[in-house]
């Protein structure tokens, strides 16, 4: 086996590069690779200097995350940078790629710091629940002070070489090469005798101590969300800094940071994690090569249609939007032009940069440059003749081995690829909306859709910035059939009894941002009227169908739009407000079906909206529109507001228990709705066999 640290030596400057593709994450065979390495290096007479760098795409980028949920083994990342900062031999890291979290704090250990062009530092941790651990929070503040340290931890976001350069974090940016660079530095360092300032002894971000504090104050003052533990615990860790020796206040940080680490909290945003990267692989087509994709042509310039041309645009695609007349050719052209003129406004993209993106696009009610087209996204209204329509054209006019996509959210993809007359070019591209924002793409196969389509929905998802997630064909594919169930959830207990508030407030407790019935309001109440509309003549008549929606919006209350939906917008506000007109409405629904008012607890609304989640991404699961547990979850948690903190319904099911909830699944079956809530068959399986839905994963 290959070492995880490949050693070499010039001119008594021993060189140690980190091995250990992809990411060259500090796994236990790095550390203990690295000890002995660095240790051999200090003992050995010939080695005067130590240069610490990577092989293959970057500097370490952390600890590895596949042992957090293992016992831990020695010598951990603390040890091993106190054993190189301690070097009586200066030691030179040269940084490149993403030097994150310990990847970073190993660079700590060394006395000094470079950097290749364009790489990115940062301590990002407290994405993953957890907090750097491995010193960090004791040597950058030391560094740079409480402001910066805090606001780098508490982010987790990353800076430029050179703006860690400005800081004081790291000494400078080389413009040449790296290694060179830090084997003439490191040796010069060495024939000097330069004094060797360590981390720990730097005070340059303590020099106030009384402004020190009250940055910790305010930050303290400015946590919002008790759940997040680890951006309280980062706090006590810089305060430590400055109150406790250094090596007490290593001792605090780790103390600290293994409390995070076996948090819930730490588990579900790890799970989330791994699970947006598995969910964008199809390793049944491992070396299947994409189609080649450079210009895109939309059908329908609307919301999604607009949006969907800004998302290309903004990744080098060539689009054309085709619309069905001029008036709305001019109201598409306009609403991506808009978008555009209000990034450069708000300064996230400069007017050449606009320029540049305009170059690549046109909107026009001529279908000839679709043939043009490698790949063409329809995103013309929910209506599956209108759709079929498009799609026949699309199949006699877009060129051969061009892809055809649909932006359908519920619709039968199989049907719209039967229509199309060559299956297995279709695929579905789901987009969210805004569809230039939102950073879920369902990539929906068809029972035709060729393998190489399949793989170029996935490159395509990557190259537009989004983490793809594959789903098979059901109505409303994974996200939406969810949403479905927890709407219908909700709308159960509003006509059991419950209060828009009650619901509302239960969710948004629980980590949501909106309430269920808000987020209704914002879209606009129509679009699920018509789909219920749609759908009336299938529907069992045994089905329990709440009424609520379709009385608001026959009475014209479309959501915030017209100023009324659950709730009431006074003067255009765009937060509402409880109507009493809304609760009369409730009282005759309720009268009219003999209901008896019942009392919610908080408590009771958040687990029945989380079952009937969990629940149907069981079901997803079991025939096999889902392909796993993981890819429910990280649905939920792109595409719908559930709390990252909690990981997913699937993992927020986990971390409850199965058994518990099948059980409470089975008393609602039992006594209230025996189709709604009967249990997944996987809750059986799983029970039997002492399992949890990560082993599906
Ligand atoms: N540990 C283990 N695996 C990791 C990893 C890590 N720190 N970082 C990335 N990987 C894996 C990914 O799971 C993925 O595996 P796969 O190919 O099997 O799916 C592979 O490396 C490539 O990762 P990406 O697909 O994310 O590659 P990108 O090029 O898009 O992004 C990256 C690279 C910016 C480094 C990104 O992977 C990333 O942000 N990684 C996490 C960085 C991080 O959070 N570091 C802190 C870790 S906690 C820590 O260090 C604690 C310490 O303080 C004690
Ligand atoms: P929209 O009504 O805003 O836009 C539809 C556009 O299609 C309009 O500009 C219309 O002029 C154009 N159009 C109609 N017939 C056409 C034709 N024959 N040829 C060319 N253009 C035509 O609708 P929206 O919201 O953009 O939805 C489009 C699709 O995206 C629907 O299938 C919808 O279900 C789906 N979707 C919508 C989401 C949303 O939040 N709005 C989210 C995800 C998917």
């Amino acid at each position: 086996m290959t070492s995880p640290i490949a050693i070499s030596c010039h001119d008594g400057v021993a060189c140690l590069a980190v091995n250990n593709p992809p990411v060259n994450a500090l796994s236990h065979a790095v550390r203990h690779a690295l000890w002995d390495a660095v240790t051999d290096a200090i003992a050995d007479v010939n080695v005067n200097a130590i240069v610490l760098v990577a092989e293959g795409r970057t500097f370490p980028a952390g600890a590895d995350i596949s042992e957090f949920g293992k016992p831990l083994r020695q010598p951990d990342l603390p040890s091993l940078i106190n054993l190189i900062e301690a070097s009586p031999k200066p030691v030179v890291a040269g940084l490149h790629g993403t030097a994150l979290g310990g990847g970073f704090e190993l660079s700590l250990g060394a006395h000094v710091r470079l950097a290749a062009l364009s790489t990115k530092v940062g301590l990002p941790e407290v994405t993953l629940g957890v907090l750097p651990g491995a010193g960090g929070t004791q040597r950058v503040p030391r560094l740079i002070g409480p402001r910066h340290a805090l606001g780098m931890m508490l982010s987790g976001g990353a800076l430029t070489g050179e703006q860690a350069t400005e800081l004081g974090l790291i000494g400078g940016v080389v413009q040449g090469d790296l290694l060179s660079a830090c084997i003439r530095l490191a040796a010069q360092l060495a024939q000097n005798g330069t004094d060797l300032v360590q981390t720990r002894d730097r005070r340059d971000g303590m020099e106030n101590p009384a402004e020190y504090m009250s940055h910790i104050a305010q930050a303290r003052a400015g946590l919002t969300n008790p759940d997040l533990i680890a951006s309280a615990k980062i706090i006590d860790c810089i305060e430590a800094a400055l109150l406790l020796p250094f090596d007490a206040g290593l001792a605090f940080e780790r103390a600290a940071f293994e409390q995070c680490r076996e948090s819930d909290v730490s588990r579900a945003l790890r799970h989330a994690f791994f699970a947006e990267r598995k969910a964008s692989k199809l390793p049944g087509l491992r070396g299947v090569t994409p189609r080649n994709i450079d210009a895109v042509a939309i059908i329908g310039g609307g919301t999604m249609g607009a949006g969907i041309a800004l998302a290309c645009l903004k990744s080098g695609l060539n689009v054309f939007v085709k619309e069905r007349d001029d008036a709305a050719a001019t109201a598409a052209d306009d609403r991506v032009r808009a978008v555009l003129d209000r990034d450069v406004e708000k300064t996230r993209m400069s007017a050449i940069q606009r320029g540049e993106h305009l170059t690549r696009f046109a909107v026009g009610i001529d279908i000839d440059p679709v043939s043009d087209a490698d790949l063409v996204i329809e995103a013309v209204p929910e209506d599956m003749a209108l759709k079929s329509a498009v799609m026949a054209e699309l199949g006699r006019v877009a060129a051969p081995g061009a892809i055809l996509a649909t932006n359908t959210s519920y619709l039968d993809v199989n049907t719209l690829a039967h229509a199309s007359g060559r299956p297995t070019d279709v695929i579905g591209l789901h987009f969210f909306s805004p569809a230039h924002i939102m950073k879920l793409l369902e990539i929906v196969i068809g029972d035709q859709t060729a393998p190489d389509v399949q793989v170029t929905g996935l490159a395509l998802a990557r190259r537009l910035g989004k983490s793809a997630v594959p789903s098979g064909v059901a109505d409303g594919f994974i996200g939406n059939a969810i949403l479905n169930a927890y709407r219908t959830a909700c709308d159960h207990m509003l006509e059991d009894g419950a209060s828009l508030t009650e619901i509302d407030s239960a969710m948004r407790a629980f980590g949501f941002k909106l309430g269920p019935y808000q987020v209704l309001d914002m879209a606009g109440l129509d679009i699920s009227w018509a789909r219920r509309q749609r759908l009336a003549k299938h529907r069992d008549p045994l089905e329990r169908y709440v009424k609520l929606g379709d009385v608001l919006c026959e009475a014209g209350r479309l959501g915030q739009k017209t100023g009324a939906g659950y709730y009431v917008y006074p003067e255009g506000s765009r937060t509402g407000v409880p109507d009493p007109v809304v609760d009369e409405m409730l009282v005759a629904l309720r009268h009219d079906n003999e209901i008896t008012n019942q009392n919610f607890t908080k408590t009771q609304i958040q687990t029945r909206a989380l079952l009937a989640m969990v629940n149907t991404g069981a079901h997803l699961i079991d025939t096999e529109i889902a392909r796993r547990p993981g890819d429910v979850d990280v649905v939920m948690m792109l595409g719908y507001g559930f709390p990252r903190w909690h990981g997913g319904p699937m993992q927020w099911a986990d971390a409850t228990g199965l058994l518990h909830l099948r059980n409470l699944l089975t008393v609602l079956a039992d006594n209230e709705d025996s189709k709604f809530w009967a249990p997944s068959p996987i809750f059986e399986r799983l029970i039997k066999n002492g399992q949890k839905f990560a082993d599906l994963n």
